[in-house]
């Protein structure tokens, strides 16, 4: 494979992704994010968002999807962005390569305020899929404020394997079980708890109180919504998502050094913010157009 652009932490290739994630040696890469085709049936001038019906379209992503799990380390974490046409199908097939199990989170982002439309409710958000390798191993480097923030380490309702472990603090047994409830942590998790002291007693009911920021799965804040004014650079891309949302990703999702890689980089925020963050990291296009955009991004940097 010949590389578009290489510095001392990008590469990048203007491929198929497909061609590209079959040369990648497996588990090297330990974060993925990819922005992918939401299959709109639009042909634009450097790519074809048509993919075919639904089905059609899963057959075109399961063997990407399936080499996006070979190439993931193993604590790696990959997120997909849809929107409404693909995403609930995508969910599917990535529970059937990854597992169930391994399902994290979907998150909502509000790329838009209403515009209005015509006889319908416009749709303002699209949605990440969230899934880890391993759920038992995996990054999230939480965020550390000043203030204090108390969580709950329960929920309600008895859950086979999650109501049955009986902890003790200061000689206090919590029993759940006993009320119907069931634990969010694990026993590794509750030792941790223990030792920075972040574990409090309420009614008989545990909490964690610290300094770690809770963070939703609703991201609306302004600087997650797609910029309409463009930058001369960004112009070439319709709708470039915006750092925000690759900021919270990579630094949440990977440390210093790590390797990010995008299979769908349009625009190059993804190798941009890669690079503001000190990961290495590995991205591709089909578009030249594309890669020629983001080349001049990083070289601004
Ligand atoms: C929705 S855009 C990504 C936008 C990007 N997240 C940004 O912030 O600018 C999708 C990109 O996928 C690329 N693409 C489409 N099919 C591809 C393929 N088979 N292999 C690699 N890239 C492909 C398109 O050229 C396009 O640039």
């Amino acid at each position: 494979m010949k590389e578009f652009y290489k510095d001392n932490s990008i590469v990048i290739y203007n491929e198929d992704n497909l061609n590209v994630l079959q040369n990648i040696p497996d588990e090297s890469v330990n974060l993925i994010y990819c922005d992918i085709l939401y299959n709109t049936g639009k042909v634009f001038e450097d790519y074809n968002d048509n993919l075919g019906n639904p089905y059609q379209a899963l057959a075109w992503y399961r063997r990407r999807i399936a080499h996006m799990h070979k190439v993931l380390c193993a604590n790696g974490s990959i997120f997909l962005h849809c929107n409404w046409r693909l995403d609930s199908y995508i969910r599917i097939l990535m529970d059937e390569i990854f597992g169930a199990e391994c399902f994290r989170n979907r998150i909502y982002r509000k790329h838009s305020n209403e515009r209005g439309f015509y006889k319908n409710f416009d749709s303002q958000i699209d949605t990440i899929l969230y899934y880890v390798k391993d759920p038992n191993n995996f990054i999230f480097n939480e965020i550390i404020e000043d203030r204090k923030h108390i969580v709950p380490l329960y929920e309600n309702g008895f859950l086979e394997g999650r109501s049955e472990t009986r902890y003790t603090k200061d000689g206090t047994a919590i029993d759940l079980k006993a009320q119907h409830k069931h634990w969010l942590i694990f026993p590794k998790d509750f030792e941790a708890l223990i030792q920075k002291n972040e574990l409090r007693l309420v009614n008989g009911l545990p909490y964690r109180v610290s300094n770690i920021k809770p963070l939703g799965n609703l991201w609306c804040d302004s600087d997650m919504l797609d910029a309409y004014s463009r930058t001369a650079i960004a112009d070439a891309y319709d709708t470039p998502k915006p750092e925000a949302i690759l900021n919270n990703i990579i630094s949440i999702c990977s440390n210093e050094g790590d390797t990010v890689a995008d299979f769908f980089l349009g625009g190059g925020t993804t190798a941009v913010v890669t690079k503001k963050l000190n990961r290495k990291g590995i991205f591709c296009d089909i578009s030249q157009k594309a890669c020629t955009v983001t080349v001049q991004k990083l070289k601004a940097l």
